[in-house]
């Protein structure tokens, strides 16, 4: 059975002190929940964050691990800074990384490969433009980003690593897959998976999110679809009642 696992993307949101507000009230909601809940931090609070979910359910996450072990690359992070820090799962990839920061599927490689050296889980996000929605090259694209993001990953790895399908035309926008859609999609991502690797490998050890505007509204519906693993929450994990309502879906 896989688990299934909840992650809030903060991405650039929450000072220190917005970080204290919004955990403190989160902590007592998720207590209880059965999915595995991360919150992926902003860089300056993962000490913050790492001190106060000590203890409780929740886990810890980065936004991005550079490939290095340390030297010279200015603005970057490291998967040791993280593991100092009680980081267990790192984001890699997203489309916004993707977008603005000229990453690649080669740099997402060798991201998720120091990460799970290291010892720490990657999220791997993958997803299609509306356009190539649209134009039906997303099968493809996705299978590409799929199997490149994995090159040289062994079988035995499996269990650490987190996909993240996230259509880029869903995130941010309020537009969600309809579930259907999304269980449909991700079905391709873990068919490449099994292909790649083996069909036990797909089936009992990747776990695969949705992610894009999932929020309480449609968390339940997403969920109770048989190949959605979980979701990867932007917007809706900057407030902790409706986090919690989508960790609960
Ligand atoms: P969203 O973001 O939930 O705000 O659409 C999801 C993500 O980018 O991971």
């Amino acid at each position: 059975m896989r688990q299934p696992i909840i992650a809030g993307n903060w991405k650039m949101n929450n000072t220190i002190k917005d970080t204290k507000a919004l955990l403190t009230d989160l902590i007592p909601l998720v207590a209880d929940s059965k999915a595995e809940c991360v919150v992926c931090v902003p860089y300056t609070n993962i000490q913050t964050a790492g001190e106060m979910i000590k203890g409780t359910n929740i886990k810890l996450g980065a936004e991005n691990v550079h490939w290095a072990d340390k030297g010279a690359f200015t603005g970057e992070i490291s998967a040791d800074m993280l593991l100092e820090l009680g980081v267990e799962y790192v984001i890699i990839g997203h489309s916004e990384r993707r977008q603005y920061f000229g990453e690649t599927d080669e740099t997402v490689n060798k991201r998720v490969l120091q990460a799970l050296k290291k010892g720490l889980k990657p999220i791997i996000c993958v997803g299609e433009s509306l356009e190539e929605r649209e134009s039906g090259v997303y099968k493809t694209l996705l299978e590409a980003q799929t199997e490149k993001a994995l090159a040289g990953v062994t079988s035995d790895e499996l269990d650490k690593v987190v996909i993240a399908y996230e259509p880029i035309w869903a995130i941010g926008t309020g537009k969600t897959a309809t579930a259907q859609e999304a269980n449909d999609t991700i079905a391709i991502i873990r068919n490449k998976v099994a292909e790649l690797y083996c069909k036990n490998c797909a089936q009992n050890k990747l776990r695969i999110q949705y992610g894009g505007s999932m929020n309480p509204k449609n968390a339940s519906e997403l969920m109770a679809m048989p190949e959605i693993d979980g979701g990867l929450i932007g917007g809706a994990s900057l407030k902790a009642e409706d986090f919690s309502k989508v960790v609960k879906y």
